[in-house]
């Protein structure tokens, strides 16, 4: 059995969706394929993929499918269009796909007004020499190319999330090293004893870096990750 395995990648939102392929040399198909994986329990998403691949479609597209479930089903309340907003109040959609058979990838960030990210990620991939394309200029290219929008990718859901949030002081967030520290921005970079004459940081140059956490649970991971092998020979 000659296989490549090879990674595949979405990102939806705030969260990746990873995905891989093995490729096809077009022989055998072996009863333990296709298979779809994902990260934590979304599963109609995989059962949206499954009926892709099954049904005959490519592992790309069975990706596009599961994640496309995901991004329609808001799943964990992060993923797709009503999902979490940021500071300023507005959902915006990432996601990121990668063809394991070709190595080729497509990415949308911070893409606004449009809905579809996994299938914007997949245009691009598909339709273009970029690899990511973000924000306004995500969005024109994705309705472009057919997608539907502009669209309002706010929800009722949503907008409570950040006013409650704003209530809460913007707290928790993702800034670090700034003042004010539990307060709403703007943020300013926290005054350094580490800067010395010439911009240099000695202490930086030595030190270590600030450990992340060694958990990973659904709310210090990417959202959903799927993986999709179709078939292998
Ligand atoms: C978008 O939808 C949200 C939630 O339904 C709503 O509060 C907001 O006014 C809408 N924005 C626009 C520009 O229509």
């Amino acid at each position: 059995m000659a296989n490549r395995i090879l990674p595949f990648i979405t990102l939806v939102f705030f969260s990746t969706l990873f995905s891989m392929v093995i490729g096809d040399d077009g022989v055998a198909i072996s009863k333990q394929y296709p298979l779809v994986v994902s990260t934590w329990p979304f599963k109609e998403a995989v059962r949206a993929a499954w009926r892709a691949v099954d049904g005959g479609h490519s592992a790309v597209d069975a990706v596009v499918e599961g994640c496309s479930a995901c991004e329609e089903l808001r799943c964990d309340g992060t993923v797709g269009p009503g999902g979490s907003p940021d500071e300023n109040g507005e959902t915006t959609i990432d996601a990121l796909i990668m063809n394991g058979v070709t190595m080729e990838v497509g990415a949308v960030a911070a893409m606004r007004f449009v809905k579809d990210g996994i299938r914007a990620a997949k245009l691009v991939m598909q339709h273009t020499k970029h690899t990511l394309l973000v924000g306004e200029k995500a969005s024109a290219f994705a309705i472009s190319m057919g997608l539907p929008g502009p669209s309002n990718l706010s929800s009722s859901d949503s907008i409570r999330k950040w006013s409650k949030w704003k209530e809460n002081n913007c707290q928790p967030n993702f800034w670090k090293d700034v003042v004010p520290l539990d307060s709403c921005g703007p943020y300013h970079a926290k005054a350094s004893m580490d800067v010395k004459e010439g911009g240099c940081s000695t202490r930086n140059l030595m030190g270590v870096a600030e450990p992340r956490s060694s958990l990973v649970g659904p709310h210090n991971h990417d959202t959903i990750s799927m993986a999709v092998i179709d078939k292998v020979s």
